[in-house]
């Protein structure tokens, strides 16, 4: 005969399975909490841009600049002082063309800005790079074009290559490619090693969506594409979570030493998918277009902007990932330290 729940013992009342009791009191809430938010974890993106005499606010997102290589020093300093786990930092050169030339030049804009970071916070933090061409060309595409106008995926994997070599040179100390072009990790691992940076990891932005989210992001990096947009090249929201699966795969096989699943809250299935699936750190990118949507909400007064912050960093750790990129990092760390 099978007992009724709660009448097990004489007194006990229905029903017998409580959840409310762990969650009475905060200290009890703080117990059993599985998820725990670190300064740690978080990832501050700094954008710096070439002939600034002063940090120049990105209207679509509020609270972020571009700096100049003087401002982004202090930033820095005050991220790494609230406790950051890294630091990636993102190049506006002053003149663009086709090829992209300010990627790799050792004179660039962000191959100067990492020399400043690292010699500045670079034993307190880690000071990582975004690889791609599209904030250094003039049609604001990932890659060198076609005379059709296409992408030409293995062409634009020599200029990844060098730029990952001007970025370790200038110190960098996590390389991450976020253009989306297939073997790009291979590539820049072949480039690395050959050039006596074999101990310089690699961070995949491996399941990257072709996403509206990146809206104020083409603001604040001056880059929206010319013409077209990336969907020949980043992923179809619309495919299964095994394409995001299959991109982390592929990466880690090609020698990347952490994966990047981009944007993270409308992307949280491939969050876990792939976390379940890969044995490296996994990262999720909050994009600037989350941002923006929160910030103008909460200047509206009509979401409690400090517990949204909190809520949306929980619940992209608890889709698991290890690591958070978002332009809250500096502020959340400060939160967090309280
Ligand atoms: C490509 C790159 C982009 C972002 C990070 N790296 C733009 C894009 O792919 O279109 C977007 C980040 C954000 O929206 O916050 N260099």
């Amino acid at each position: 005969m099978t007992a009724r729940p709660g009448a097990a013992f004489p007194g006990a009342r229905f029903p017998a399975s409580r959840p409310r009791r762990l969650r009475r009191t905060p200290a009890l809430r703080r117990l059993v909490a599985e998820v725990r938010l670190d300064p740690a974890d978080l990832v501050l993106p700094v954008f710096v841009k070439e002939g600034l005499s002063a940090p120049a606010p990105i209207a679509s997102m509020p609270g972020v600049v571009q700096h100049t290589r003087d401002s982004v020093r202090k930033a820095a300093h005050e991220a790494v002082e609230a406790g950051v786990g890294g630091l990636i930092v993102f190049g506006i050169p002053a003149v663009k063309d086709a090829r992209g030339s300010g990627a790799d030049d050792p004179g660039g804009i962000v191959q100067l800005a990492v020399q400043d970071l690292v010699a500045e916070v670079g034993d307190a933090t880690v000071v990582m790079t975004d690889l791609c061409l599209d904030e250094y060309t003039d049609h604001g595409h990932c890659g060198l074009l076609t005379a059709e106008g296409d992408v030409d995926n293995d062409a634009t994997l020599e200029r990844y290559a060098s730029a990952a070599v001007a970025q370790a040179r200038a110190g960098s100390q996590v390389i991450a490619p976020s253009g989306m072009m297939d073997g790009q990790v291979a590539a820049i691992r072949a480039a690395l090693d050959g050039a006596g940076f074999a101990t310089t990891p690699i961070l995949a932005y491996s399941a990257k969506y072709a996403s509206a989210f990146y809206g104020p992001f083409r603001d604040a990096a001056e880059c929206a594409p010319q013409f077209g947009d990336r969907s020949a090249y980043q992923q179809d929201p619309a495919r299964a979570t095994a394409d995001g699966v299959r991109e982390a795969l592929l990466d880690v096989a090609e020698g990347a030493d952490a994966v990047m699943v981009k944007p993270a809250m409308a992307y949280l299935d491939v969050v876990r998918a792939v976390a379940e699936a890969v044995d490296v750190p996994v990262a999720a990118y909050q994009v600037s277009g989350e941002y923006a949507m929160v910030e103008a909400a909460a200047a509206q007064g009509w979401i409690d902007r400090r517990r949204i912050v909190l809520e949306t960093l929980t619940g992209i750790r608890r889709a698991g990932a290890g690591m958070v990129l978002t332009y809250w990092a500096a502020e959340a760390a400060g939160w967090l330290a309280e």
